[in-house]
């Protein structure tokens, strides 16, 4: 009965702006939250696209000033973070805005860490390690699927140790999302289907996770069905905007599920192989999903029942096992209609890296929800069958 309704159960979650133009409205929360000179985190690829201006604008019309940091690399690193508090000091600035994809948004919530509460951002790994409120986060994702704007999560990349850090707590939920759409239009197809897969891996893993709940379920189990319907015809088609909205709307249900259930395997060993090979976090996942859903199915063959006929696959008159058979296929077929066909060894991951990879996936946060409890062994049995 671990998903009882009268267990106890508590959910996170910033509030929310969501829908086209939802960015615009970022001056008037700054302005709310007393800002005089706001830190604004992005990347060289989001101010290409115009993104990062459009959001300075903003501010700068409600009279804000604003500091802009965009040395962020695609996993980011301890070293970044810690020179945007650096920053974020000298210019004594008082609000973080956050606009762009995982990273920008990870790299801000260590900048806000680490500015209210000193010493380095590798010592707040873990589990509610954050004592002192960090500043107003405000997040503008621009892509549909990490969901680091409305989650408990931040995850940095320890590069002396080739490893990926969490941090989970409930201080780095941002305090306001303004989740639009229109920002995601500049994404290229890549993008779109691995950030796609990473919000349906999230949906997945919290829906069979043992931190599940009626709270979470409702939200996982939306977001696997708007995934399912609506991102192979996004990829299809980038310009339908109808499709674009509700890849969007499913990764932030998939956010809010995670960030309250957390995760599982599928997460633990792709920060693992993200931090060792600096991978995109989104294919890592895609590579080992359908791994992960074949040796997790013994133990959470209900709840996988559910996802299946979420996935509107055929359930009556079939057996567990060819359940478990149809799922793999429906979630290898998915991929492949998006464009994800890489494999581990296509990445450069050889035999002889699977016993530190497995090591450093075991030791990771996600790894405790996971419905089937793991081994060093089984984790490297997993990265095999991916290879
Ligand atoms: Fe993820």
């Amino acid at each position: 009965m671990s998903n009882a309704i009268s267990n106890l159960r508590k959910f996170v979650s910033p509030e929310i702006i969501f829908g086209a133009g939802a960015r615009k409205t970022v001056g008037n929360y700054a302005r709310s939250f007393g800002s005089k000179k706001v830190f604004l985190v992005s990347d060289p690829g989001v101010a290409a696209a115009g993104w990062l201006e459009d959001v300075r604008a903003a501010l700068e019309a409600e009279g804000i000033e604003s500091v802009i940091f965009t040395q962020v690399s695609p996993n980011p690193r301890t070293d970044e973070v810690m020179q945007g508090v650096e920053l974020y000091q000298a210019e004594q600035c008082d609000v973080i805005v956050a606009v762009g994809g995982g990273s920008p948004m990870d790299c801000a919530k260590g900048v806000g860490i680490v500015s209210a509460n000193g010493g380095h951002i590798l010592n707040y790994e873990g589990i509610d390690t954050i004592d002192l409120p960090i500043p107003p986060l405000i997040f503008i994702p621009t892509t549909a699927g990490t969901s680091a704007d409305v989650s408990q999560f931040a995850i940095i990349s320890d590069q002396n140790e080739r490893v990926k850090i969490s941090i989970v707590s409930k201080a780095v939920v941002p305090d306001v999302a303004l989740i639009d759409p229109e920002t995601t239009a500049t994404m290229d197809n890549f993008l779109t289907a691995c950030t796609g897969v990473d919000a349906m891996v999230h949906a997945i893993e919290a829906f069979v996770s043992t931190g599940a709940g009626p709270l979470t379920d409702m939200h996982a189990l939306d977001a696997i069905r708007l995934i399912n319907k609506n991102l192979p015809q996004l990829v299809a088609n980038p310009l339908d905007s109808e499709r674009r909205e509700a890849v969007m709307l499913g990764s932030m249900k998939a956010g809010l599920a995670f960030s309250n259930a957390i995760l599982g395997a599928v997460h633990a060993m792709s920060h693992s192989l993200g931090g060792y090979l600096d991978l995109p976090h989104g294919l890592c996942n895609a590579m080992l999903l359908e791994h992960v859903i074949d040796f997790n199915y013994r133990d959470a063959q209900d709840r996988y029942k559910v996802i299946a006929e979420t996935l509107e696959l055929e359930t009556h008159n079939r057996s567990s096992q060819e359940i478990r058979r149809v799922l793999v296929d429906k979630v290898i077929n998915l991929k492949q209609e998006v464009g994800l066909y890489q494999t581990l060894s296509q990445q450069g991951v050889k035999t002889t890296d699977l016993p530190q990879l497995s090591e450093k996936a075991l030791a990771d946060l996600c790894i405790l929800t996971n419905p089937r409890s793991s081994n060093q062994r089984d984790l490297e049995v997993v990265y095999e069958e991916a290879l």
